[in-house]
């Protein structure tokens, strides 16, 4: 052979030693057109008994043949519904279009709307009643499914689109059926196509009032929505922008429920002391006021403040983000502006401790939920994507647990940028942060804002069967790979994503 065709061949094996990895990465990043989520990575059981998980579950790795899967009877998300048949307490209908929405200061941008607003129409129930929400589909042509962010419904009910149910498509109607148990600010929003979706408004916010107000805790007597949403870059409260005015009396005590349904964090504070009654519907115990510090509110959390309005007539103002704020107190009324403390309020110990209800300590299982980030292919898209225990998406870990399991996990961020990551189904609690144990009154979230750099402990009970996403709620980080979900032995889903209704939960 001359040399001339041996450096041939040694260019054309160096080519082959590049291009055949990436090809194989690239062929390995795509998934088929049409999958079951069940059907994604590989099973993680936390260090716990291997469980089966049911019929058609993980078919490429031998469905249904797996150790204890003949004890578990199979059991479809579908009938994961509202065990009861009693008429609803409250019934909502909500009509979803593609339009332009006005917003209240007047500026117009195109996104979708329910019942013809965004936010939609604010839902309200009492805790123990039944709702009912029937949603038709006039015109979003991806479909649209509703998903109740924070509230830990029956699967069935838990609305997203390719693992509880199918898209609604347009002149499609779906209803919805749950029972409201816990009090608490909660929102709702689509959970197809969410990244564009819920960017461009369709959402709305959701409270569930207490049976009776617990007078010890609060004595406030008013209460007021402080929804955040940035529309095509405009920030905006309850749809408007700037200052938003809220006459209440000199002397009243409010309730003030801040939603935040943007995909990254935003600071609130306020210009009196306040106490934050409750996070994420959850009441924290014994809250303390607090000056000059500004509290986070994760991206899909919620914070309860109470704020008094001083009895001489001047307002007090509600900062939401530098940009946004409620003016609480009598009309008119020009409140100066608060200039933001430097400070933060660590949750880690705010409030007094009180019981779990559960031992972290005896967990049945153990998962990591470590980001990182990393260059390679996302459906064959080049680009630096996100990481779950170094694994890139599909590759993702499935997270198994059997009903009554006490599961502690870990949530570690090195990845460069801040993740707010969601459970669907569940409340957890956090235990420590950065290897600091809580100290104040329990934690508990279904929204947590993980900074870079940052490792928490947080735990949960496995009491709410089904499949359940577990995914950053930046939207956008998600359709790019940051979902997983959380999976009970025996259940399956017969939705796709994908499929004739085009589902497409990210
Ligand atoms: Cu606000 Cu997967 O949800
Ligand atoms: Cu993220």
């Amino acid at each position: 052979m001359t040399k001339h065709r041996w450096r041939l061949l040694a260019a054309v094996a160096a080519t082959l030693a590049i291009v055949v990895p990436l090809a194989w990465m690239w062929q390995a990043s795509r998934m088929p057109d049409t999958y079951s989520v069940m059907d994604m990575g590989y099973v993680d059981y936390g260090g716990g008994p291997e469980l089966g998980h049911g019929d058609g579950g993980h078919g490429g790795h031998g469905s249904g043949h797996d150790a204890g899967s003949a004890s578990v009877p199979a059991v479809s998300v579908e009938e994961l519904v509202e065990d009861t048949d009693r008429d609803a307490d409250v019934e909502v209908d909500l009509v979803a279009a593609e339009e332009e929405i006005e917003l209240a200061s007047g500026r117009t941008v195109d996104g979708y709307t329910l019942n013809g607003t965004s936010p939609g129409p604010t839902i309200r129930v009492r805790e123990g009643q039944l709702l009912e929400v029937r949603v038709r589909n006039e015109s979003v042509d991806d479909g649209i499914a509703l998903h109740w962010h924070g509230v830990d419904v029956p699967n069935a009910e838990d609305g997203v689109a390719g693992v509880t149910q199918d898209a609604v498509g347009v002149g499609e109607e779906h209803t919805y059926r749950w029972v409201a148990d816990q009090a608490g600010t909660y929102w709702y929003h689509s959970h197809q196509v969410s990244h564009r979706q819920v960017v461009r408004g369709l959402y709305g916010a959701l409270v569930v009032e207490p049976r009776k107000q617990d007078r010890a805790v609060t004595t406030a007597t008013e209460e007021v929505l402080a929804v955040a949403h940035t529309y095509s870059g405009r920030r905006t409260l309850n749809g408007e922008e700037g200052d938003v005015a809220v006459p209440v009396d000199p002397g009243s005590t409010v309730r003030v429920r801040v939603v935040n349904t943007d995909n990254g964090p935003v600071r609130t504070w306020t210009g009196a002391p306040y106490r934050v009654l409750a996070i994420d519907a959850t009441d924290v115990n014994e809250p303390t006021p607090v000056e000059d510090r500004y509290l986070t509110v994760t991206a899909g959390g919620r914070a309860d403040l109470e704020v008094t309005v001083p009895a001489d007539g001047r307002p007090v103002r509600v900062q939401v983000g530098s940009a946004t704020a409620l003016v609480l107190g009598p009309e008119g009324a020009e409140a100066p502006a608060v200039e933001e403390p430097e400070d933060e309020l660590d949750l880690l110990s705010y409030g007094s401790p009180a019981d779990l209800g559960f031992s972290p300590a005896d967990a049945d299982r153990s998962f990591d939920y470590h980001i990182g980030r990393r260059p390679g292919f996302l459906q064959g898209k080049p680009g630096l994507w996100w990481t779950i225990n170094g694994h890139m998406w599909p590759d993702v870990p499935m997270f198994m647990v059997a009903e009554g399991d006490v599961v502690t996990m870990e949530i570690d961020n090195s990845s460069g940028d801040v993740h707010p990551m969601h459970l669907h189904g569940h409340h957890a609690v956090v235990l420590s942060r950065n290897g600091q144990r809580a100290t104040g009154s329990p934690w508990w979230f279904d929204s947590l804002n993980v900074k870079d750099g940052e490792r928490f402990e947080i735990a949960f009970v496995a009491d709410n069967p089904g499949v359940w996403m577990d995914h950053c709620h930046n939207l956008q980080h998600a359709r790019d790979g940051l979902v997983a979900h959380l999976m009970y032995a025996g259940v399956t889903t017969p939705f796709e994503v994908g499929g004739d209704a085009r589902n497409e939960p990210e």
